[in-house]
C-alpha cells in the first residue's frame, strides 16, 4: 500500500468524551483532555452527577462545570457537560463515539478495563485509553483533598484558580464541624 491508497477520513465528526467526578479538576485531567483535543474533532467534557447525598462532592456540579469552563477555555474543541444515570445512555444521545480514560497506573487498569467491556457490551461505543503523563502519575481528585484537608501544600497539582476555591471550601467545611 502506498500513501496516496489512504482513504482520507469521513465526513462524520468524531466525538469523544472525558467523564469523571472533577472534584475538582486537577492537571492530570487537563493534561487528558487537552491530549484528547488533538485526537478527536469534538470532546465533550462531562461531569457525572450522583444524586444519592452521601455521595455528593465537596463541590457542586455546577461549581465543578464553572472551573472546568475556565481550565478549558482555551480549547475550542471542547465543551462542558453533566450527566445522570449511565454514561452510554449520555454517549447515545449526544452522537458520542469514544470514552477517553486517562490511565495513572497498571492499577487503574483492572477497573478500567472492566468499565470499558461493560460499556461497549451495552451501546457501540469505544473506550480509549490514554496514559496519564508521568509527572500527574500520582495527582487524584480525592488525595489532593485528604491532603489540602491536613494543611498540605498541593500547589502545583491543580489550577491556582481551582485551589483558592478547594482551600477557601474546606475552611468552610471545617468551621462548619
Ligand atoms: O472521576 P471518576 O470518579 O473516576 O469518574 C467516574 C465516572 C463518573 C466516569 C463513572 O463512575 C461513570 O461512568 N459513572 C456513570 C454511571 C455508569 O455509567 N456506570 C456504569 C459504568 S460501567
Amino acid at each position: 500500500m502506498t500513501q496516496t491508497d489512504i482513504a482520507q477520513p469521513g465526513p462524520s465528526v468524531r466525538r469523544a468524551v472525558c467523564p469523571g467526578s472533577f472534584d475538582p479538576v486537577t492537571h492530570g485531567h487537563i493534561d487528558i483532555i487537552a491530549r484528547t483535543s488533538k485526537l478527536f474533532e469534538e470532546v465533550v467534557v462531562a461531569v457525572g452527577v450522583n444524586k444519592s447525598k452521601s455521595r455528593g462532592g465537596l463541590f457542586s456540579p455546577e461549581e465543578r462545570m464553572a472551573m472546568l469552563e475556565k481550565v478549558c477555555a482555551d480549547l475550542p474543541n471542547v465543551r462542558i457537560a453533566s450527566f445522570e444515570g449511565l454514561l452510554t445512555t449520555f454517549c447515545q444521545e449526544h452522537g458520542i463515539q469514544a470514552i477517553v480514560k486517562g490511565l495513572r497506573a497498571v492499577s487503574d487498569f483492572d477497573y478500567e478495563l472492566q468499565m470499558a467491556q461493560m460499556n461497549s457490551s451495552l451501546v457501540d461505543v469505544e473506550t480509549v485509553f490514554i496514559p496519564t503523563s508521568p509527572e500527574f502519575s500520582f495527582v487524584a481528585s480525592s488525595l489532593i483533598k485528604e491532603v489540602a484537608a491536613f494543611g498540605g501544600d498541593v500547589t502545583g497539582l491543580l489550577p491556582a484558580d481551582v485551589l483558592v476555591q478547594l482551600t477557601e471550601r474546606l475552611a468552610e467545611r471545617a468551621r462548619q464541624q
